[in-house]
């Protein structure tokens, strides 16, 4: 019950060797640890956010694609009667982990089950009776660099699940159970952008997500452009991070401004009252709401093909991201230096929740392989870490495979 490269409607996933290993593996896996061959095949992509930083959670405006790296999750209900769930997550030796589905709280020892734990747990508490599973996983997205792979965990069991159970579950329900496990197992208090993107991407796209209104439209990545992924090597957890902390001073300026939301108010509104705030709080706020603006020029103006409109913008982005949000580190303030200095460079920013992790870069296509070389080259020369620089496709949202 091997994947063919036909089996997999996007295409790209299954003729890159990696990913194409990858399902191989977890089938493998599947079969070795349980006995039996997986019924089914899950596939749910990591994301790169282009634009739109720390402004999901104020109800603000994202601007995410989904990436041709992901979690692949075999699964099949395994119709014991007690309720347990078997999980084998190739990737980390492999680890085993077994637990039953009643009275599932956050596990302290083995911390990665628990976006497993996590999502199964807010589906039945939504009313969904779930039955006995097994389920093996391995993924590329790599892990702590800013990609979502646990958001690719999240929405890959919960895709699974809701195909094997036959679940009424619209993906923006879907989207936000896993964003609700990864609050209550996980420990941080994210937005919905990862898991949205992981669950709604469009192939050749990326997607302007609202994220008060939660509707979404796709925006093409014109075919003369490269998005390209340069890892700084550097690894800090969302959890430990001050993720949390930025997240309640976002509300607190919120709240001594009198709006429900920074959303509320537009760059012009806000500079008009910053100095009502505190001075970190206004840093903190004048981010986000500058933010919420660059975002929907981008969106615009990536949908116009106005790549050095998208690039500027990107730059800016990643400035106020070190000086007002503090969210950068050296190593990524060095990689979007490196990047931006490149003439087939338009724009290069920090993505993700920051601390760590990647530069997302838009560049000429043509200049690709020139441009990978040389950053990666003049990275290794002042930091002695070799990065890691590839591009990435728009991808599809998670789907099943098999
Ligand atoms: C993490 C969170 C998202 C978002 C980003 C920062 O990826 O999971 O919800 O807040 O950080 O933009």
């Amino acid at each position: 019950m091997g994947p063919s490269p036909a089996a997999d409607p996007a295409g790209r996933e299954a003729a890159r060797p990696d990913a194409g290993g990858l399902a191989v593996a977890v089938e493998a896996a599947f079969h070795e640890f349980f006995g039996y061959p997986a019924r089914r095949l899950f596939r749910a992509p990591g994301r790169v956010n282009l634009i739109g930083e720390h402004t999901d959670y104020n109800e603000g405006f994202v601007l995410p694609m989904a990436i041709d790296r992901s979690v692949w999750m075999a699964a099949s209900p395994a119709g014991r009667p007690d309720r347990t769930v078997r999980l084998v997550a190739v990737s980390l030796g492999p680890a085993e982990h077994t637990f039953s589905l009643d009275g599932l709280q956050p596990e302290p020892v083995a911390r990665w089950a628990n976006y497993v734990r996590g999502v199964l747990a807010i589906l039945e508490r939504a009313g969904h009776r779930l039955g006995s599973l097994d389920l093996a996983y391995a993924g590329n997205v790599p892990i702590g660099a800013g990609l979502s792979s646990s958001a690719a965990v999240e929405v890959a069991v919960a895709t699974a699940v809701r195909e094997i159970y036959d679940l009424e579950l619209p993906d923006l329900e879907l989207a936000q159970i896993c964003q609700q496990a990864e609050h209550e197992f996980a420990g941080t208090q994210c937005g919905l952008m990862d898991q949205l993107i992981s669950v709604a991407g469009q192939e050749g796209h990326a997607l302007l997500i609202d994220c008060r209104h939660l509707t979404w439209q796709p925006v093409s990545i014109p075919a003369n452009a490269a998005v390209v992924i340069c890892d700084t090597g550097k690894r800090r957890g969302l959890a430990d991070s001050a993720y949390n902390e930025r997240r309640a001073q976002c509300e607190e300026g919120a709240r001594r401004l009198g709006v429900a939301a920074l959303r509320d108010l537009d760059a012009e509104a806000f500079e008009a009252r910053a100095v009502e705030l505190p001075p970190l709080l206004r840093k903190r706020c004048r981010h986000v709401v500058h933010e919420n603006d660059r975002t929907l020029r981008a969106a615009e103006a990536l949908g116009l093909g106005q790549l050095g409109v998208v690039g500027q913008l990107m730059n800016q982005s990643h400035s106020s991201l070190r000086d007002l949000y503090e969210v950068s580190c050296e190593e990524l303030d060095l990689m979007a230096a490196l990047a931006q200095s490149q003439t087939c460079c338009w724009g290069a920013r920090m993505t993700g929740a920051g601390f760590g992790g990647c530069v997302v870069a838009l560049i000429e296509r043509d200049a690709l392989s020139g441009f990978v070389r040389t950053v990666a080259t003049l990275y290794e020369r002042q930091t002695m870490r070799m990065p890691a620089l590839y591009p990435c496709y728009p991808s599809p949202g998670a789907r099943p495979v098999l």
